[in-house]
């Protein structure tokens, strides 16, 4: 029978025989998925796993000191944190197309752990053995919206399913592949995660790269970060987090209107707020959140962040529209 308990046993059984006494690594994302696969495989091979938690600028407000606080106090995990900042904003430079786009982050995200992993092999001396696997949070969901063996249509390249470069060096370990997103809670709770960490709104692998609809630059990260966590602190400040699935803020940078701001006209970039509620990812319906919660929002963004002079609502479920906009 399905019991929280049962799954994790199970699954800690299956990594060990997996993995044997080889080298892991896991790449931490701030997000729950990553972060329970990671508790789950180091329950199974304890000090055989080195997370790595590559800051790759696409992170929103505060990720990163999340990560470096919160997970390794709760589990005590040995984490090396890579700045990649520059390496992605240059892969990502005059890049538009969003599957590009999702590719590149991709690849750059597994260079970046292949070089972490000879590194962790070098700390580790004489003694070091390469490391021979790579944990990755991939969900049910994920697997099959990229098509992953099921045939069924191809939405999205997921950075962790469809992504993946062809001549990887890793083998994969990918304890929640069955599981959907309610029970990943159950098992980062039965795990002893903290609930900042299980109850975290989702958030894409490819981050706020999928959310800057045209080019990604620095200047324009710092707008959506700001925005973003202005958005967040919110509907936070509302008690709305647990009853909507995610809000992602969406930067469209290469439109403009035209806005009055203080006592003079602006031609600034809108940013589209898109609410959803859903079980499970693969359908959701737009959440009809308070009026006075968007007003709050809105008069915020426009009053604290230079340069969006518009805030618009996405009211499209999915289907037709995907959650995120790329
Ligand atoms: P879509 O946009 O496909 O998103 O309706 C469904 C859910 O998946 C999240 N998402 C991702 N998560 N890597 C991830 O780990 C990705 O590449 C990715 N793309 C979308 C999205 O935020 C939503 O919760």
């Amino acid at each position: 029978t399905w019991t929280t308990h049962n799954v994790v046993e199970e699954q800690i059984a299956a990594v060990r025989e997996q993995v044997g006494d080889k080298r892991v690594i896991c790449g931490l994302s701030g997000g729950v998925d990553s972060a329970v696969a990671a508790a789950l495989v180091q329950k199974a091979v304890g000090s055989q796993l080195t997370c790595v938690f590559v800051d790759h600028g696409l992170l929103r407000k505060g990720e990163a000191e999340q990560v470096e606080k919160d997970f390794v106090a709760a589990t005590g995990v040995e984490l090396k944190v890579v700045d990649a900042q520059e390496r992605f904003l240059d892969a990502l430079a005059g890049k538009t197309d969003p599957e590009e786009k999702r590719k590149i982050i991709g690849r750059e995200f597994i260079r970046v752990f292949e070089q972490a992993a000879s590194e962790i092999v070098a700390e580790a001396g004489a003694h070091g053995e390469a490391v021979e696997f790579l944990v990755q949070g991939t969900l049910y969901p994920d697997v099959v919206e990229s098509g992953g063996g099921t045939g069924t249509a191809n939405i999205k390249s997921h950075h962790n399913v469809g992504g993946l470069p062809e001549d990887l060096q890793f083998r994969l370990v990918e304890p929640l592949r069955k599981l959907f997103k309610d029970e990943v809670r159950k098992v980062g709770e039965e795990l002893g995660l903290p609930s900042e960490i299980v109850w975290r709104q989702p958030f894409p692998g490819p981050g706020l790269g999928i959310r800057i609809i045209g080019e990604v630059t620095r200047d324009r990260l710092d707008l959506l970060r700001e925005a973003d966590a202005i958005a967040r602190e919110e509907l936070t400040a509302a008690g709305l987090d647990r009853e909507i699935w995610q809000c992602p803020v969406v930067l469209l940078a290469d439109v403009r209107s035209v806005g009055v701001q203080g006592d003079g006209r602006t031609y600034g970039h809108p940013v589209v707020l898109r609410p959803v509620s859903s079980e499970d990812a693969m359908t959701a319906d737009w959440s009809r959140l308070p009026y006075d919660v968007l007003g709050k929002i809105s008069t915020r963004i426009t009053n604290e962040v230079r340069e969006i002079n518009r805030v618009v609502l996405d009211v499209t479920s999915k289907p037709p529209g995907t959650i995120e906009w790329e």
